[in-house]
């Protein structure tokens, strides 16, 4: 079998093919960070057209490198949502059109679930021995931690209440004067410096709690910012940033270690954990894991831990053989009334 995934959600441009076995033939990502750089930080509109120049071009590129038809495809998945409107409305737009002249069936496909079947793109998985598991996804948009009896059953446990953990990063970054994205350049800053020279508040204390929430955070990282520009002039010296990115990444990364861990003794039946998103690139996330978590924890590759079409074509694949093709002839839904995750029982 094999699947299409369109992803367009924020500011990627995806197309992939996969097969059944979760393997990836192809998988194309073109990147729109330089349109938005000079912004500091996405810009929904220009990601909406960025889109529509790059998808017909990007999807003939897949079929041309995969040498592959659009006859040999047996489904088309695309996010639905949550995202920016304007961006998905293009990705939607797009793979309805193809659903509709090649009669192949469309599966909507919810971006932050498929964020978690990312991790089946890169591991040898048998279902039996992993499931059920916790799955953590972090990333520019989302924190999100879930419980799976299985790979296709989602129960939302708790998300943020306000910023998410990777936006947090970029906000951070930002301020000290880092390009966007922010976060893989704070944990490189981070490595040189001392993560105990600043003491950061410990945001969500509550042990019972599962929330996260990381603008408290954020504001402490501005005032302590004043604080030294007090001391050393606007232009604060390397040291200096690498101890900020340092003391604020390791709270940063604590949140997510100290929610996990309440929510692995919440759910001692979890046989593993699942963590997806462009923050589970971090090599001190995963190194934190490692140690302080007691079930063993899977990543996807660096690569496709940030957003891509791969992971939309394995999640639509695994719903398709579910549900079987008559579950996806319809195309009378939208991006606005799909796919807004409801809060589990668990929280
Ligand atoms: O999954 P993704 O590509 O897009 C969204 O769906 O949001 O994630 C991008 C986010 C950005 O906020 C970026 O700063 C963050 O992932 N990120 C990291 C690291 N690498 C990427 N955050 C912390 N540490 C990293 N090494
Ligand atoms: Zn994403």
């Amino acid at each position: 079998m094999l699947g299409l995934g369109i992803e367009s959600s924020c500011d990627d441009t995806g197309i992939a093919i996969v097969d059944g076995e979760h393997r990836v033939l192809v998988s194309e990502v073109a990147s729109q960070i330089d349109c938005h750089r000079v912004f500091g930080g996405v810009v929904p509109e220009i990601a909406a057209r960025e889109h529509l120049q790059i998808l017909l071009p990007l999807y003939k590129k897949t079929l041309e490198k995969a040498s592959i038809s659009i006859e040999n495809i047996d489904y088309i998945a695309v996010t639905a949502g949550p995202g920016l409107v304007g961006s998905l409305l293009v990705g939607v737009s797009f793979a309805k059109g193809l659903a509709l002249a090649t009669g192949k069936p469309l599966i909507p496909v919810d971006h932050v679930h498929g964020h978690v079947h990312s991790v089946f793109l890169d591991v040898s998985w048998r279902e039996e021995d992993r499931f059920p598991a916790l799955a953590l996804v972090v990333s520019g948009g989302h924190t999100n931690l879930y419980w799976m009896r299985t790979p296709l059953d989602f129960t939302l446990l708790a998300s943020t209440i306000d910023d998410a953990c990777g936006e947090s990063f970029d906000k951070v970054a930002k301020m000290v004067g880092l390009e966007y994205p922010g976060g893989a350049k704070i944990e490189s800053w981070a490595k040189r410096g001392n993560p105990k020279t600043y003491p950061m508040p410990v945001m969500m204390k509550d042990r019972s709690q599962l929330q996260f929430s990381y603008s408290g955070l954020k504001t402490h990282v501005v005032y302590l910012l004043q604080r030294l520009q007090q001391t050393h002039g606007t232009r604060l010296p390397d040291e200096v940033i690498a101890d900020v990115c340092a003391s604020f990444q390791e709270e940063a990364l604590g949140q997510l270690i100290r929610k996990t861990q309440l929510a692995v003794g919440k759910y001692p039946g979890a046989k593993s954990l699942l963590v997806a998103g462009g923050v589970a690139a971090s090599t001190r996330l995963r190194e934190r894991l490692a140690q302080e978590i007691s079930i063993p924890a899977f990543f996807p590759s660096r690569a496709n831990c940030m957003d891509n079409a791969a992971m939309i074509a394995c999640y639509g694949g695994a719903l398709f053989r579910n549900q079987g093709v008559e579950a996806f002839g319809a195309l009378d839904w939208d991006v606005y009334s799909r796919y807004r995750p409801q809060m589990g029982q668990g929280a």
